[in-house]
């Protein structure tokens, strides 16, 4: 998605660590109209998929998840990171090692949101290492639902996530793919075809 890819160039900052800050547009402000694009683009990709639920995992995801569900007039659901007093015992339940923070978590969803009859778009703003993603792919696996795919805002491709879920036969559509980012500031993409 060409104008993903201008705005990362033109508003995205590369911190030391291959860490792209995209907290301008679309994780932390967040540029609605171009959010509506990008969602746009997600249901372009995915249309004939006979989508039921699109299923993210808080809190980067959400925002992303939400107007590309708004697209295909279905819920989303979101995998809540933090056992509360809102959620019930009854989740399917995925353990999620985040190479980028370094830390274990669960993810949790509750089943009476996911079942055997879906067909399951997941959407999420950045494919690094892939934990997060392999996570929900779990939790999908657990509720007998069917993974009609991925769909990820921005890839890191000198990360061994996409290559890795890619392998297990999913299909992953990523709008930006990064195939380099220097500590230096250059950002370099992999061509995709417009
Ligand atoms: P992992 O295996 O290292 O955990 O990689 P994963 O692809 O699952 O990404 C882990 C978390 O790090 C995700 O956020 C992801 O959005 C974020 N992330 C990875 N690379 C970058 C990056 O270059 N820039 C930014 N801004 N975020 C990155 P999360 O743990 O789910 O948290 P949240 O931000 O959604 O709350």
């Amino acid at each position: 998605m060409k104008s993903l890819e201008e705005k990362i160039l033109q508003d995205g900052k590369v911190f030391p660590g291959g860490v792209l800050k995209v907290g301008s547009f679309l994780n932390h402000q967040i540029d609605v109209p171009f959010m509506i694009e990008i969602g746009k683009e997600f249901y372009r990709l995915f249309k004939d998929e006979q989508i039921t639920k699109v299923l993210t995992i808080e809190t980067s995801g959400i925002a992303i998840a939400v107007v590309c569900a708004e697209q295909f007039h279905v819920p989303v659901v979101f995998a809540k990171k933090h056992q509360t007093k809102n959620l019930t015992n009854d989740c399917y339940v995925a353990h999620i090692h985040s190479y980028t923070h370094g830390n274990d978590y669960e993810a949790r969803v509750e089943k009476q949101f996911l079942n055997e009859h879906d067909r399951v778009l997941v959407i999420d703003d950045f494919l690094a290492n892939g934990a997060a993603l392999e996570g929900l792919m779990e939790i999908i696996r657990q509720s007998g639902a069917h993974l009609a795919g991925c769909g990820i805002a921005i890839e890191k491709v000198f990360q061994e996530g996409g290559k890795r879920i890619r392998e297990k036969g999913v299909r992953v559509e990523s709008l930006a793919m990064i195939s380099e980012m220097t500590d230096d500031g250059k950002i370099t993409f992999v061509e995709q075809d417009a």
